[in-house]
């Protein structure tokens, strides 16, 4: 059967490059929720488990490869690299991606949609910058719709990502009304109330209802960028999304998944199952518990171990028998907050450990490294917490609520009473919970997730036509 062609276009490519020589390249796999959700959803391989084989799509993946190259030898070579990975990049130079990336949006939208207040004198200081970087942001997002353009053949579907490239499907419509455009949104889209003390509140939503389909993680999300839509543009809210002067932006949620044939594949590789059995021996006599997160706000590390902290107070009789394995990969890290954040965690960890550790143990390892995706599948197999899909935690939540503990992460007093809980838990209803987790995960896959944007989208773009 003929596949249809998908063009993934979002900021961070799968892989990121590292130069080795004047044309040679080293090419690692990134990290993030994002990658994790499309790598083989889209049928881009890039690790060495087998192949899974054939997905719906025939993808191409367009974006930026993590790495300033200023000159032509080093652009070319890349290119010819990348395209073995069925990857094309968008090149950005050092500027660029200091005012579109670690400022318009790692400063400025990422920590509003996920209600992240800067300190006043942060605010400021941004306050004075947002012009320079909102026009670096129009800028970078123009830069991919020519890298779309140039690649772009007559029936793809062009398929865009995340809070980066939110002017792209305006970009690409402007020169080619006929293009097929999705875009999806891989963070909380906030309440309109914060969304409008955004200086480019409207063009951003402008820009974004351009596309024919909108995806959001969950319903809240896809009702915030609605309401946005009614209330700061004045247009009208319909059941299945934003109408202006006829013409309908399809707004849904999809909920995504990971794909959970990846973890069983590997756990089954003789390399892991070695290493799973020198963690085990490593630990034995002791509970573990797992943390796996970029050292991001978002993601409450310090609020973790501080609970962490709170148990240990609580249950001296725990103190050698469990230890937190917190991996914490390094991320955005020439963002001001990031430092900050790295500092901050260094420091609980550190005095945690020194009162609570002795001459041979600690109760913490924290890493700030990126492991391996084989280092991690090991890591997996031998906790008995197990993890859902690493980003948009609240769709995790509202996903796996049976058999998940849910805990307010702020309130550390319930997060150090539910470790507490869990680590005393019966087998069989760890077995239950655990069932039940497992069932939801399998079945509700990163696949299934991006199959159904797809068919979505085709849909309303042939219901589009019937009205016309
Ligand atoms: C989140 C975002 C992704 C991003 C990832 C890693 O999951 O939604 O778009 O790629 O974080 O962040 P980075 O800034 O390294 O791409």
């Amino acid at each position: 059967p003929i596949r249809q062609r998908l063009l993934v276009v979002a900021n961070r490519l799968p892989v990121r490059a590292n130069r080795k020589g004047e044309s040679s390249w080293q090419l690692d796999m990134s990290i993030g929720g994002l990658v994790s959700a499309l790598l083989d959803s889209c049928g881009i391989l890039i690790e060495d488990t087998p192949d899974k084989g054939i997905t719906e799509f025939e993808t191409r993946w367009i974006g930026w490869a993590g790495v300033n190259v200023p000159d032509e030898i080093g652009q070319k070579s890349l290119t010819e690299a990348l395209a073995e990975k069925r990857c094309i990049p968008v090149f950005l130079d050092e500027d660029l991606v200091n005012l579109y990336y670690n400022g318009y949006c790692n400063n400025i939208l990422w920590p509003l949609f996920h209600y992240i207040g800067l300190p006043q004198e942060d605010r400021l200081a941004t306050t004075r910058s947002f012009q320079s970087q909102f026009d670096a942001y129009v800028r970078a997002n123009q830069m991919f719709a020519d890298v779309v353009n140039e690649h772009y053949i007559e029936g793809d579907i062009v398929w865009c990502h995340d809070y980066h490239l939110m002017f792209l499907p305006k970009f690409l419509k402007e020169h080619n009304s006929t293009m097929k455009v999705g875009w999806f949104l891989h963070t909380p889209f906030p309440s309109s109330e914060i969304h409008r003390t955004l200086p480019s509140r409207s063009e951003l939503l402008r820009a974004v209802l351009v596309a024919d389909l909108v995806g959001f993680h969950t319903y809240d999300y896809a009702r915030h960028f609605v309401s946005a839509c009614t209330r700061i543009l004045g247009l009208e809210g319909t059941p299945d999304g934003v109408e202006d002067q006829g013409k309908l932006t399809r707004v849904a949620a999809f909920p995504i998944g990971i794909d959970p044939g990846r973890f069983i594949r590997a756990i089954q590789l003789p390399q892991v199952k070695d290493h799973i059995e020198e963690l085990k021996k490593r630990f034995s006599g002791r509970k573990i518990m797992l943390g796996v997160d970029r050292l991001d706000m978002i993601k409450g590390i310090p609020q973790k171990i501080l609970a962490f902290e709170k148990f240990l107070e609580e249950n001296p009789d725990w103190h050698d028998k469990v230890v937190l394995l917190q991996i914490a990969a390094p991320t955005r890290t020439n963002v001001l907050e990031y430092q900050k954040l790295t500092c901050q965690v260094h420091e609980i960890v550190g005095r945690i450990n020194g009162r609570f550790g002795s001459l041979t143990t600690v109760p913490i390892h924290h890493l700030d490294q990126t492991l391996d995706f084989h280092g991690l599948c090991a890591l997996y197999a031998i906790t008995g917490f197990k993890k859902g899909s690493s980003d948009s935690k609240r769709g995790a939540a509202q996903s796996l609520g049976a058999g998940a503990i849910l805990v307010n992460p702020w309130n550390i007093t319930e997060v150090a009473s539910s470790i507490a809980y869990a680590l005393n838990m019966p087998a069989e209803e760890r077995e239950k919970r655990h069932h039940h987790n497992f069932m939801h995960v399998t079945t509700h896959t990163s696949q299934e997730w991006a199959e159904t944007f797809v068919s979505e989208l085709n849909d309303t773009i042939v219901e589009a036509q019937l009205r016309i």
